[in-house]
């Protein structure tokens, strides 16, 4: 019989297979295309289908690009980088939109007047992926305008492409040539993800996958401790969504991330930046080209999501998600606002789309005399905990750390049964009060590796990563939390569990050396803990 953790495996290898097709399509230089006939659909009324007219901009992956194309890239950014900071069609005034940098960050600090929109990247709550989306979507306009003035042809049909580390390497295009006639690359990144040695990846297997969120029904969790919230589930951890966590107004940093920020995104920021360079740190990525390229695959990941149906839905019973107005700049420098609302169609909101990726799946907002979605209430859950370690804070940092977690006896027998049973009740690895003391580092998670055991993602026991790029790194604390039924499962089943829980610390890829090392201290956490939910 395949045990839980074999089949996991399968599920892997299947969505390795999605991604790949559209790196199967031909892309062709204009990019200009219809969407494929009834490749569009709306479980609501209301909608408009799009004008004959508009273009839909089909994003393609960055391999897919010829020689033409990258050089109307570079020719954009590069005349969108001669314009002077305080232009909102500037490289810095968009990449300010994202964060602007202070003393001490990886990037010199900003020295100008602040201006509109500055600072106001939504990380760590539920308005993530809708706040990227828009902010990608206006700075495509800009690039696109950029790119038709910079090559002299004012019918240039340009999209963003997007990067879905597929080759493990940073695209060459990024990296060669690396002087400054390259206006796509940045010393600021890994030594091996600018200049692989035999070997290297940039960005592993296990770093890359999004499987995790992929396999997440809800899109989004309401704050711990509250019984109820507009649009989102009650009782869940944060990596338990899809999304994020539900937050009343947008934040520039709350700390709670749902599982794709987590991985892909913040690991693919943490892996490409390194302790020094740009994309590590949120007030410097959106200065590295290739931030915009990882930012269309978490883009398109969103909509990859909801096309797997079974109840993945965007969180439209939330006013806070829907109304709240983000502020942008278009390709004219004029400000513009959009909401939650205006970009749930990519296609006939905003006329793109992901080649090999249909829009399906998608509800729009209700219109005026349209009853709101119901919300579903979530049943009354109680959390349950099993085990936990002293809470006296634990620092990562290049060396691997084991941390014990004490199973009291009497807990010792509910752990092995629910590890045994395939009940709803699930085991959940809990890492409290993260904060981030340097940017820069990917660990790895593992429950009761063996002494002298190598680490190894692939292997069993393996549990995840925990990556803190989207902190601002001022304190604020977040948790990680992990499903580790499985992992728990076949340790029994080699009969290695002897009612000892002890976690161990990796710091992810550590092959790097000298100035690529991480500092002693990157990331601290308080305690953890193995909880599970009971119904009531
Ligand atoms: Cu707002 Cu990938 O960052």
């Amino acid at each position: 019989m395949p045990s839980r953790v074999s089949r996991c495996r399968s599920l892997r290898g299947l969505f390795a297979l999605v991604a790949l097709i559209p790196l199967v399509l031909a892309g062709c230089r204009g990019q200009e295309q219809e969407p494929a006939p009834g490749s569009t659909t709306s479980a609501t009324t209301g909608e408009q289908p799009p004008p004959q007219s508009q273009t839909t901009y089909t994003r393609v992956e960055i391999a897919t690009f010829s020689a033409d194309q990258i050089e109307a890239l570079r020719k954009g950014i590069a005349l969108m980088q001669s314009r002077p900071t305080t232009n909102p069609t500037s490289w810095i005034y968009q990449a300010n939109i994202h964060g602007v940098p202070v003393p001490g960050d990886n990037c010199p600090a900003n020295t100008d007047p602040v201006q509109a929109a500055w600072d106001t990247c939504q990380h760590g709550s539920f308005f993530f992926l809708a706040w990227h989306r828009v902010y990608l979507y206006y700075f495509e306009r800009i690039l696109r305008a950029a790119v038709q003035e910079a090559t002299g042809d004012p019918n240039y049909q340009f999209a963003l492409p997007y990067w879905d580390y597929s080759t493990h390497q940073l695209p060459d295009s990024f990296r060669m040539p690396a002087d400054p006639s390259n206006s796509l690359y940045v010393a600021q990144r890994r030594a091996l993800c600018n200049n692989p040695q035999p070997g290297q990846e940039c960005v592993n297997d296990t770093q890359a996958s999004s499987q995790q969120a992929m396999t997440l029904t809800p899109f989004c969790n309401c704050p711990d401790g509250q019984a109820s919230c507009d649009g989102c589930t009650a009782n869940l951890t944060p990596d338990e969504t899809f999304g994020g966590e539900f937050t009343p107004q947008p934040e520039h940093f709350l700390g709670q991330f749902g599982e794709l920020e987590s991985q892909p995104h913040n690991v693919i920021h943490n892996r490409v930046g390194g302790p020094t360079g740009w994309m590590s740190d949120p007030d410097c990525a959106a200065r590295d080209p290739i931030f915009w390229v990882h930012h269309a695959n978490i883009d398109r990941l969103w909509q990859v999501w909801l096309n797997q149906n079974s109840g993945r839905l965007n969180p439209l019973g939330s006013t806070a998600w829907t109304t709240t107005k983000f502020t942008f700049f278009d390709e004219k420098g004029t400000k513009v606002e959009m909401t939650g609302c205006d970009i749930l169609n990519m296609v006939t909101q905003l006329n793109y789309q992901y080649q090999g990726v249909p829009v399906q799946n998608v509800q729009l907002c209700a219109q005026p005399g349209q009853p709101k979605p119901e919300a579903t209430p979530a049943p009354a859950e109680q959390i349950q905990e099993l085990a936990a370690s002293p809470a006296q804070g634990f620092a990562l940092g290049s060396k691997p750390v084991k941390v014990a977690v004490p199973v009291p006896a009497s807990a010792r027998d509910r752990i092995t049964s629910l590890a045994e049973s395939a009940q709803p009740e699930r085991l959940r690895l809990v890492i409290e009060g993260l904060s981030l003391v340097h940017h820069g580092g990917v660990y790895e998670v593992y429950l009761n590796l063996p002494q002298g055991q190598k680490p190894d993602p692939k292997g069993p026991y393996f549990v995840g990563l925990i990556s803190l790029f989207g902190h601002a790194g001022h304190g604020e604390e977040s948790s990680r939390s992990f499903d580790i039924t499985d992992e728990m499962h076949s340790l029994q089943q080699r009969h290695e569990w002897s009612g000892k829980v002890e976690l161990t610390f990796v710091l992810s890829g550590g092959e790097e050396t000298g100035a690529e090392s991480v500092p002693a201290q990157v990331v601290r956490f308080r305690r953890a803990r193995i909880i599970t939910r009971q119904q009531e």
